[in-house]
């Protein structure tokens, strides 16, 4: 086989075969095939797309280039979710201790946040001592004494897409559908789980801006689950304002809390519950508003919120700032940024809402940056609110840096008019 020969099959848009495409992988990975030859390749992807068994087969050679986590010394049906990114996403917070409290179990591995969108492994560190580290061995055994651990990727997990990314973001080849699917999927395969919701965001803050981008992205990656022997679904989920009103390390972590306490913001509570009864319908236990109705009871019952202290616990956590979160430590001062005229917010600019998170130090520009877990942005105001001149519409929690870029991000980011706009939250349910 000879990687010119499949380049010039793509770019006249044939159908690559599974041996093509393991072939390509190997030997990418190996450093065999140039990066020239490969980005030429993507190239031709991006313009002549895959058909689904293309894209399974991609994905699976992705995950085969590396470690699969083999979970089967956990006992029971293991569940897992997966965000597309977005800002003020808490969800995996609230959610992991929801399903261990209603008995699945959730054994996850969590990335951390690069660029607009945070990661749970900086949240979940906003936690004094808490360790993202264990050794396999422990994280079966912690899973299988309490339902629950989430921690960081220590194996060597799908190596091919970490090289094909980075070159896909220097050669304009990441907006490809078949290309962000297996990269999304070949993870998600290889870590173990037997049922896996996906939630695909979509709108200002999010990767695919259009419902019908999202859908097409959320069917596919659907079926090459399907195809690879997974349950998988996706749940498409508007990201045109933040979800939650906090954003930043440990005021997100502050506000799951106060989910699992029952006070949470509502569009959080909602997007945790519908992939939640997902979840809970895949493994046959409930579906529906009877799912929803014991998630509630969870909650109602602090079994949730206990599941949460169990696992900051066993991970070397301080618990009491689980139980108060004025134990949290605090930025050293909170800027107001106030409306500058009477009317309603009418549009958030996610991403600059992100952005602005990130230069007061909550996210990462580059992928060693430092991060401090105390600053960040709390909204008192989203779209559909009116406000008068000179009201809050959120709190800037700041050192020194980014104070004044944060304010100018924010001021370009929020519109405010004359309209009353409301949010389709969820936008669609892909099974
Ligand atoms: N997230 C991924 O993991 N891969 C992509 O290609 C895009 C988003």
């Amino acid at each position: 086989m000879r990687i010119i020969d499949i380049i010039i099959k793509k770019r006249d848009n044939q159908i690559l075969s599974k041996e093509e495409l393991e072939f390509v992988i190997r030997n990418y990975t190996n450093g065999t095939i140039p990066d020239y030859q490969m980005s030429s390749l993507l190239m031709a992807i991006y313009f002549n797309g895959m058909t689904k068994k293309e894209a399974t087969d991609l994905a699976i050679a992705m995950r085969d280039s590396g470690d699969v986590f083999d979970l089967s010394a956990i006992e029971g049906l293991k569940v897992d979710k997966h965000s597309t990114g977005g800002v003020g996403d808490k969800v995996t917070l609230v959610l992991a201790p929801l399903m261990a409290a209603v008995g699945l179990k959730f054994a996850k591995m969590s990335g951390r946040g690069l660029g607009h969108t945070g990661g749970t492994l900086d949240k979940l560190e906003s936690i004094e001592n808490f360790k993202i580290e264990l050794t396999e061995e422990d994280f079966v055994k912690q899973v299988n004494e309490i339902n629950l651990a989430v921690i960081g990727q220590s194996k060597n997990i799908t190596p091919a897409d970490k090289l094909l990314y980075a070159l896909r973001d220097v050669t304009g080849t990441v907006p490809s559908i078949p290309l962000i699917a297996s990269s999304i999927m070949s993870k998600k395969l290889a870590s173990g789980s037997d049922i896996i919701c996906l939630d695909v965001k979509v709108g200002s803050g999010a990767f695919m801006q259009t419902i019908k981008e999202a859908e097409k992205l959320a069917r596919l990656m659907v079926e090459i689950g399907a195809l690879a022997n997974k349950k998988v679904q996706a749940v498409l989920t508007n990201m045109d304002e933040p979800l939650g009103n906090n954003i930043g390390n440990s005021l997100e972590v502050i506000e799951a809390i106060e989910t699992l306490n029952g006070e949470g913001p509502k569009d959080l509570e909602t997007v945790t519950f519908t992939i939640g009864a997902l979840l809970m319908e895949a493994a046959n236990l409930a579906k529906g508003d009877e799912a929803i109705q014991l998630m509630k009871e969870k909650i109602a019952t602090k079994e949730a919120l206990n599941k949460l202290i169990e696992m900051v616990e066993k991970q070397g956590g301080n618990s009491a700032q689980i139980k108060n979160p004025d134990l949290f430590k605090k930025a050293p001062q909170i800027v107001a940024f106030k409306a500058e005229k009477n009317g309603y917010i009418e549009k958030m600019e996610t991403e600059k809402i992100g952005l602005a998170a990130m230069v007061l130090g909550a996210g990462r520009a580059q992928k060693d940056d430092e991060i401090d877990h105390t600053v960040g942005l709390s909204f008192k105001k989203k779209i559909g609110a009116y406000v008068k001149k000179g009201d809050v519409i959120a709190e800037i929690h700041a050192q020194e840096k980014g104070v004044k870029e944060a304010l100018t991000l924010l001021k370009e980011a929020i519109i405010i008019g004359n309209d009353k706009k409301t949010i389709t939250l969820i936008e669609g349910i892909i099974k």
